[in-house]
């Protein structure tokens, strides 16, 4: 009989074709888009299945792992991020042999252009107060033209800085060049020249990373390191003029300080793709301030590119199963 794969979410149609096209699996799918699959449901779906397919709401840990049991050989995220993942507990699993070894597929690269132009625009709407604007133009706020209104911060000569240079930082940075920005500045665990290189970029500590940035976007992964690295103490270091911009993952933030750095000005605005929970109850603070944009998540939401990240997590994991290089594989 075929390995069984349990495909955690109705994952856009390029990857299931590719799955049902193999003729090398039998699929069972949670049929929906709008609604993760219950965690009890899940815990029943994958016993005993060889490959499960998941997007990054499902968390993979120990109890999952437990409940999959020894036959589960290919683990296939469709996402860059990994922080869903307990890759702790995936290694142990390859050292206890509860399993020959799991192996972990993820979607980096295809994604990378469409979370660059959107964080291009997120940075955009933020600095120069879009969803403000269109909200005081259709209210009736729109008076007569004046001086002052409305008015934010430009990219021309400014200072850009990234926290974490990977693929997404570089093509963010590439892509705000021509808005002649004057200088790109980095910090990461330690300076990467090869990256650094293609934009420009000079590497800087973290402080000076919070003192020279006029606009600070944050590129890292989500790890123990970087959890809630963004707090206070960064944010008052950064200039009363700064905007802050996250589309990476939103436990970087710690979420309190940043309140407290925009509702007395020790910021001037942050754009946040990413936050904790999500979704954000629509109760929170950060929602009534007018210099805080939050969108839904939404950085690598373009057609294609999810597509493609759904067309190359069905082919991470069929290799997986034929125990081939995977096309984009983690290492544990
Ligand atoms: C999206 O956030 C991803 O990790 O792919
Ligand atoms: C603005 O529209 C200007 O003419 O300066």
């Amino acid at each position: 009989t075929l390995p069984r794969v349990y495909v955690t979410r109705q994952i856009p149609p390029e990857g299931l074709k590719i799955l049902h096209e193999s003729g090398q699996v039998q699929i069972e799918l949670w049929d929906s888009d709008d609604a993760p699959v219950p965690r009890k449901e899940l815990l029943q779906k994958v016993k005993g299945v060889d490959a499960l397919l998941c997007v990054l709401t499902e968390k993979i840990d120990a109890e999952l792992l437990n409940a999959a049991g020894p036959n589960l050989k290919v683990l296939s995220t469709m996402s860059v991020g990994f922080d869903h993942l307990s890759l702790e507990e995936l290694k142990k699993s390859v050292k206890m042999l509860i399993c020959v070894g799991i192996r972990v597929g993820y979607t980096p690269d295809v994604l990378t252009d469409s979370v660059a132009e959107l964080t291009v625009a997120l940075l955009l709407t933020t600095s120069r107060r879009l969803i403000e604007a269109t909200h005081e133009a259709k209210i009736g706020g729109w008076g007569t033209w004046r001086t002052l209104w409305l008015c934010g911060y430009e990219l021309a000569n400014s200072t850009v800085g990234i926290l974490g240079l990977g693929r997404i930082g570089v093509a963010i940075a590439e892509r705000l060049a021509p808005f002649k920005v004057k200088k790109f500045i980095y910090t990461d665990v330690a300076p990467r020249p090869e990256l650094a290189s293609l934009i420009n970029a000079e590497y800087v500590s973290f402080d000076e990373l919070a003192k020279q940035s006029d606009f600070l976007t944050v590129c890292c992964a989500l790890t123990p390191e970087t959890k809630e690295i963004c707090n206070k103490d960064l944010f008052s270091k950064m200039k009363n003029t700064s905007v802050f911009i996250n589309t990476s993952r939103g436990g970087v933030v710690n979420q309190e300080d940043l309140y407290e750095a925009l509702s007395t000005g020790q910021i001037a605005a942050a754009g946040l793709d990413v936050t904790v929970p999500e979704p954000l109850p629509t109760s929170h603070p950060l929602f009534t301030l007018k210099n805080c944009v939050i969108l839904p998540h939404i950085a690598s939401a373009s057609y294609s590119t999810r597509n493609a990240m759904s067309a190359l997590a069905a082919n991470n994991l069929l290799l997986g199963l034929r125990g081939e290089p995977m096309i984009k594989e983690l290492k544990l």
